[in-house]
């Protein structure tokens, strides 16, 4: 496995190895990784000839100069896993390397994806994840990119900006990967306490209810019953709980044949925030 911190070294090392029909799959991550990241790492392999993955702490990203200084930096041992997972190529630039001395964001038109459910809650946040991702996807160049499920809303907003950009990359969106409970894996739940973590099952739970329910129950009832769930809970907060369209994201009120449908939800168990997403139809 190669590891290169400069666009400079990543693009010679491809002039050297890569034929002109050779594809290439893109794993972006923000490091911290566990097997969530390793199922993108996987997925791409088994489509493209070199697989990339990024570790970079997008500081555009974050709203909150704390948020972006807490955030776990782990890169000894996620190399360790890359090289486990027979990832080929880690690009892992300095932020100097990636803004120069210009650390703001491009301001994008996502046709209103940015402004549901995340997007209330993290001003800005999905304008830094699109700078970084166009950025990266102009050093790289990469013929398939992979991007979890886990951040639903990412992914769309990612297809929307290729869409509207018109780059040459295929956005492939990736199930889920959830520990034993169901818990949705992420380097937050590193953060909860052992009965935190065992508890917070109930998300998961709650969301294959919802599913459930879907078919007999009006969307108002559902949501009744969801807010109840979380309301008198000793450790978990109820941040939002909505069924939206897969393309708009909009809240819907009533679910339709023709469209797809998603239920998301974030929750916090103190001041950790987790969110999680199932589809409703498919
Ligand atoms: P990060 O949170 O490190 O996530 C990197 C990728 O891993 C994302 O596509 C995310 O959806 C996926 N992922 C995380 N947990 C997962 C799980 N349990 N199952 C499947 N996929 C999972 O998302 C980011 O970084 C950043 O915003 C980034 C796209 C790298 C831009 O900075």
């Amino acid at each position: 496995m190669k590891v290169f911190k400069t666009k400079t070294e990543l693009k010679t090392y491809f002039k050297e190895i890569k034929s002109e029909n050779d594809k290439i799959g893109f794993v972006p991550t923000m490091g911290a990784l566990h097997q969530g990241h390793l199922s993108l790492i996987k997925q791409s392999k088994e489509n493209n000839h070199f697989t990339v993955a990024s570790i970079f702490v997008n500081p555009t990203q974050f709203d909150k100069k704390e948020d972006l200084d807490n955030y776990p930096k782990t890169l000894e041992s996620d190399l360790d896993l890359l090289e486990k997972a027979a990832c080929d190529i880690v690009f892992a630039p300095s932020i100097e390397e990636i803004y120069h001395d210009n650390i703001v964001s491009i301001h994008f038109d996502f046709d209103g994806l940015e402004n549901e459910m995340e997007g209330k809650y993290r001003a800005g946040h999905f304008n830094g994840v699109g700078t970084i991702l166009k950025t990266l996807f102009e050093i790289i160049a990469p013929t398939n990119a992979y991007f979890g499920e886990k951040d639903f809303q990412q992914l769309q907003i990612v297809r929307k900006m290729v869409k509207k950009s018109k780059l040459y990359v295929s956005v492939i969106g990736c199930p889920i990967y959830r520990e034993d409970s169901g818990l949705a894996m992420s380097s937050r739940n590193k953060r909860l306490s052992e009965k935190e973590k065992k508890a917070a099952s109930i998300i998961y739970k709650v969301l294959k209810k919802v599913v459930e329910k879907s078919s007999s129950e009006t969307i108002s009832d559902i949501e009744q019953w969801v807010s109840v769930e979380f309301k008198n809970h000793p450790l978990f907060d109820l941040e939002y709980f909505t069924i939206a369209d897969i393309e708009t994201l909009k809240t819907v009120s009533k679910l339709s044949p023709n469209s797809q449908y998603r239920a998301f939800i974030a929750v916090y168990a103190n001041t950790v925030r987790l969110i999680d997403n199932i589809s409703i139809n498919t």
